[in-house]
Formats: C-alpha cells, sequence, structure tokens
C-alpha cells in the first residue's frame, strides 16, 4: 500500500496524523501476506487442506445447528465468521448484532465499515490474509453483553476456527473479547499494548478499542491507531523468520 492510500484509510479511520517509518524507507507492499509452508511437500498440503476444508465444514454444519444457550430461539441464524481460513490475522469481535443477524456475516454494519478501515490502515482487507468472527455466534437480543453460560457454550467453537485457521496473531478488538479470550476482567486500558498469548497453541493476542466504542468515542481512534500499528510490529517480529 502507497502512502497516499494509507493516508486516505487513516483520514477514512478520523486520523489525521502520519508517522513515517523510524528508518524512512518505503513501505512494504503486503505487510501482511501470507503464503503456504513452503517445507512442505504439494501433497501433504493438499492432504492436509482437504481434511481441514471437511472440519472446516462439519463446524459450520455445527454451528448452524447449534442449539446449546437460549439465543438460538432469538436469532434469525448463527453468524459463523467471514474471511481467509488460512488467514495470519484472526479478529475476533464480540457477537453479532441487528444487521449481522440479519445477514449473516460478523461486522457488516457501520461499526463493520471503521473495522475495514482499521484492517485497511495496517494493509489488510477482509478476506485477504484475515479472519473475522466472534465470541458469541448468535446476536444476544437488545445488543446486550453476553453471559458467561452463552460464552462458555460458545467459545469452543472459535476455539476449533483457532485450531483450523492457526493464526499467527490475533487481534480482540473490544473489552468483551478481551476479557473471553484472555480470562480476566482487567479493563481493556490495562491490557492494550502488550502481547497475551491464547489457548493450546499460545496464540499471541493484541488487544484494541472495538469499532464501535470508536464510532461513540472518536478521541480514541488515535490510541486505535498505536494499537494497530504495535500490532504490525508483532506480526512482522513473528513473521520475520518464515
Ligand atoms: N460487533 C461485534 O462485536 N461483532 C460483530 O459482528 C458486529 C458488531
Amino acid at each position: 500500500m502507497d502512502a497516499q492510500q494509507r493516508a486516505q484509510y487513516l483520514e477514512a479511520l478520523g486520523i489525521d496524523v502520519w508517522v513515517p517509518r523510524r528508518d524512512g524507507s518505503a513501505e512494504a507492499a503486503s505487510p501482511a501476506s501470507g503464503a503456504a509452508d513452503p517445507s512442505r511437500g504439494a501433497d501433504a498440503d493438499a492432504d492436509a487442506s482437504a481434511s481441514a476444508s471437511g472440519a472446516w465444514a462439519a463446524l459450520r454444519a455445527e454451528v448452524a445447528a447449534c442449539t446449546k444457550c437460549s439465543l438460538h430461539r432469538t436469532r434469525t441464524q448463527a453468524v459463523f465468521g467471514v474471511g481467509d481460513i488460512r488467514a495470519q490475522w484472526l479478529v475476533v469481535g464480540e457477537a453479532p448484532g441487528a444487521e449481522e443477524d440479519r445477514r449473516g456475516e460478523p461486522f457488516v454494519g457501520r461499526a463493520g465499515q471503521l473495522l475495514d478501515s482499521m484492517l485497511r490502515a495496517v494493509g489488510l482487507a477482509r478476506g485477504e490474509n484475515v479472519y473475522i468472527a466472534n465470541i458469541l455466534k448468535s446476536r444476544p437480543p437488545g445488543n446486550r453483553d453476553p453471559k458467561p453460560e452463552e460464552v462458555a457454550s460458545c467459545l469452543p467453537y472459535l476455539k476449533r476456527q483457532i485450531g483450523l485457521i492457526r493464526p499467527v496473531l490475533i487481534l480482540a478488538v473490544g473489552r468483551i473479547a478481551a476479557q473471553n479470550l484472555l480470562g480476566t476482567a482487567s479493563p481493556l486500558g490495562s491490557l492494550r499494548g502488550r502481547v497475551h498469548h491464547f489457548g493450546e497453541l499460545n496464540t499471541p493476542v493484541i488487544v484494541t478499542y472495538h469499532p464501535a466504542y470508536l464510532l461513540r468515542t472518536p478521541a480514541d481512534k488515535r490510541k486505535a491507531w498505536e494499537d494497530l500499528k504495535f500490532a504490525r510490529s508483532v506480526f512482522r517480529e513473528l513473521t520475520a523468520s518464515s
């Protein structure tokens, strides 16, 4: 992405500062682009990918039919997630809202548009090396916070998605996503700016604000931009040798 494009995305994000790289060099064309593991044979890759796509389809069907919590009674449909199932980045939000419940895709309302701008500011695009999912697959009525029993029923699905995607980095957007992934009640402010880890794969997690919060509190977009730059630099470190 060139500097002009990035400036446009930052403008869409509502951030009017441009911070040049310390070494003054040109931006990498695609800082977040990924590739298959070059050390694996083509057959092994094909087998793994066939079995992963079977497991993915089975998981998707299970989620669509899930009745583990009472939210299945009020949802229009379960919102499984969207994006590249071999993505190196995983964005985790809270739960579907009204528009997501209607369309069956996460982050499609105004908050989703801002999330897309946030992703573009770090060289990512929906569907390209990013997968987007939520802590809950079903909409809580009135967009209330998820209840602990709902999270307990639904989190195993996200864990299985993570096991199949095996992202390099998880970006937790908002307090609900961060607290539930990290198993903490700490406020979001204290979770920002550090690398946490999630699950059996010990996947690195970085925390930032939820785009819906940023729509209500635009003054904090600058802090979100700091988080995104931090996430991008951690991602680059994690992938530097691969
Ligand atoms: N907010 C979320 O956390 N997730 C969505 O999918 C939409 C809005």
